[in-house]
């Protein structure tokens, strides 16, 4: 296999590992979250992250940077039909008027027709999710989302959600410090893509010596390989988030090495339940 370079420029064999196939469905297996980036700067990430070859891009109503984000998209030239753009109903919008508007007000911010995937951002404690799943079925019988899912959702909240609606994805925080043996198994069942929010941990993979370890033997750093080792399962998707180009460019430079089975399973016990995103509103919260 050549090797990837940081502008993007990759063999048809690393392309086709870029994807993971979700029933039919083609989804870019790395996206370039972008919680935190704001203004000016969201635009020139956005574009700067395209330019480097991701096709995947994930944010948020709550973001408050979508009219960035879709100015970056655009900037970069880069067909739309080309690109993953996936964006979140925040958690006080899930009634059905609310679902409709927020993914309007995300598809006119953006400046696109339609959404590839839309997401409930977090469980209602109010709304029954089914109300929520409806409104959004409504928005793709419209064309105006392709696909629909959810995110912080745990076993028992899919289960529900998957038993009303075609569910396409759910997105968690998921990173070597944090295992989720559940969910991975539910979407292997289900073919629900997985995206792992907070891949390498907010840096904190940098500091543990197992990764290093593997890193150093294929010349790579700690968050390349936590990367790796996620986009290595099957149904996983991953969205770092860097505001620095260097940052974006190395954690994108992910297809020109494997990780062993040993190597899989090694990461794997690194798991010691480091949860680093947990609202007081999250599911968990009250063991829902
Ligand atoms: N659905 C949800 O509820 C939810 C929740 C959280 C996040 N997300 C999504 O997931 C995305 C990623 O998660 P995240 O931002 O929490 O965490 P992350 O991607 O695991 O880590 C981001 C942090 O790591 C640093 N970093 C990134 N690449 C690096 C590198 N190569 N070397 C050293 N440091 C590096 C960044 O700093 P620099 O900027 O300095 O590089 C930043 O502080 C978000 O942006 C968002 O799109 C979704």
């Amino acid at each position: 296999m050549s090797k990837s370079t940081t502008s993007g420029v990759v063999s048809s064999e690393e392309q086709v590992a870029q994807f993971v196939t979700v029933r039919g469905t083609r989804v870019p297996r790395l996206g370039i979250g972008t919680f935190g980036m704001r203004g000016a700067g969201a635009t020139v990430g956005v574009r700067h992250a395209i330019e480097v070859g991701y096709r995947h891009v994930d944010t948020a109503a709550m973001y408050a940077n979508e009219a960035e984000v879709g100015r970056g998209i655009r900037e970069s030239g880069v067909a739309r039909d080309a690109l993953w753009i996936t964006t979140k109903v925040w958690h006080d919008s899930l009634d059905a008027a609310g679902v409709l508007r927020s993914a309007e007000a995300s598809l006119s911010n953006l400046g696109t027709d339609y959404l590839d995937l839309l997401l409930v951002h977090w469980p209602s404690r109010t709304v029954p999710v089914e109300e929520s799943l409806d409104a959004m079925l409504k928005l793709v019988e419209d064309g105006r989302v392709r696909q629909i899912g959810v995110s912080n959702f745990t076993p028992k909240l899919l289960r529900a959600a998957v038993n009303h609606a075609p569910i396409f994805c759910n997105q968690v925080e998921y990173h070597p410090l944090l295992a989720q043996n559940e969910l991975a198994e539910l979407a292997e069942r289900h073919k629900i893509l997985l995206t792992a929010y907070s891949p390498i941990a907010q840096g904190r993979v940098f500091k543990d010596q197992t990764l290093k370890r593997i890193g150093k033997r294929h010349g790579k750093n700690p968050a390349q390989v936590a990367i790796r080792w996620l986009i290595q399962q099957p149904f996983v998707a991953a969205i770092p988030r860097s505001n620095q180009a260097d940052h974006r460019a190395s954690n994108f430079a992910v297809w020109d090495f494997a990780l062993s089975d040993q190597e899989m399973e090694e990461i794997a016990a690194l798991d010691r339940g480091l949860r680093l995103v947990s609202p007081a509103f999250a599911p968990w919260a009250d063991r829902r």
